[in-house]
């Protein structure tokens, strides 16, 4: 089948490059050459533009780093395309960002979910992504081809917003977890505990999560982690301020109290002003050892 995939970076990258080899002819777009060298290596079919990787598409990715970015992709390429395209947005965008891009393109002729995922730089390499999807049941069906390939579960989680809402929820919770994994090896440090017991103690504890057994700040214990490659990322401390800006927004529209998400959003802010917004947000962990 012929799709596109339009924004190649860390995720859009391997997700791609998952498609073409499962065997689908995948057209692409990126705006930096980085991103588009890689993709072509991986065997994408590179355009000069989103509407000219879109045309041919039956289904349009988009993983682009913000809502509007997206909306103006969509805007690009939705007058080039066959009616009835598929465009499935897995971006981390607001929930009424997903709501627009569905009227819009209803509007146009054509189809939309918002599919935001889960499982960061590795899962999209692994093709072991969670997609929460917001939309019709029937589109959900259509885009399964390409969401199959991409990741290892899907969970329809309502309509059209429903996604980026499930996505906003749990990341709220990873911001508050990636902070509680870097409070707690700090003290553990400063307790005399090596990093290392430190890890192999609470992985196997009800401290567990991904922020320490995939994403662990400290370097030299996974070896696989950012924290292993100075903090590249992985997953950018930019786009951890922006989603938790949109958790923010959804919490003062839902009047609902999340003093935690709150606070995380504000640590997270203060590390990116301090000049680490393109580290990942693990390097939070570094901040705090030298405080
Ligand atoms: N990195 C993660 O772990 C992770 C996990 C889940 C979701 N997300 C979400 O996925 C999205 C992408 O994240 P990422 O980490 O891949 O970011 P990234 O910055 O690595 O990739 C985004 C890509 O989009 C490209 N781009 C920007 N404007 C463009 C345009 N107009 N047309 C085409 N390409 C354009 C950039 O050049 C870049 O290569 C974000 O919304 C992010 O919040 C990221």
């Amino acid at each position: 089948m012929e799709l596109a995939v339009i924004g190649l970076g860390n995720m859009g990258g391997p997700m791609a490059a998952n498609l073409v080899a499962a065997g689908h002819t995948v057209h692409g777009f990126d705006v930096t050459d980085i991103a588009r060298e890689k993709a072509a290596a991986a065997g994408v079919q590179l355009h000069d533009s989103a509407a000219d990787a879109a045309r041919e598409a039956r289904i349009v990715v988009t993983m682009l780093p913000n809502g509007s970015l997206v909306r103006s992709v969509l805007a690009e390429c939705a007058p080039e395309c066959t009616p009835g395209t598929l465009f499935v947005d897995s971006s981390t965008i607001g929930v009424g960002e997903a709501k627009d891009n569905h009227q819009y393109l209803a509007a146009a002729g054509h189809r939309y979910i918002d599919a935001p995922v889960s499982g960061g730089v590795t899962g999209a390499a692994a093709g072991t992504l969670a997609f929460m999807v917001g939309g019709a049941a029937d589109d959900l069906a259509d885009a399964a081809c390409a969401l199959d390939i991409m990741g290892r579960s899907t969970t329809h989680c309502g309509p059209v917003g429903a996604g980026a809402a499930a996505k906003l929820c749990n990341n709220m919770i990873l911001g508050i977890q990636q902070i509680a994994i870097a409070e707690g090896l700090t003290l553990g440090e400063r307790l005399g505990l090596d990093p290392q017991a430190f890890f192999d103690v609470v992985s196997n504890s009800t401290g567990a999560c991904w922020a320490l057994t995939t994403n662990c700040p400290a370097p030299g214990v996974l070896g696989t982690a950012p924290s292993d490659n100075d903090y590249t990322p992985g997953f950018a401390t930019n786009l951890i301020v922006k989603d938790l800006g949109l958790a923010m927004d959804e919490v003062a529209a839902t009047g609902t109290r999340a003093q935690l998400g709150a606070l995380a959003a504000e640590i997270y802010r203060h590390l990116a002003d301090s000049g680490a917004g393109a580290k990942d947000f693990s390097v939070i962990y570094d901040t705090l050892r030298s405080a």
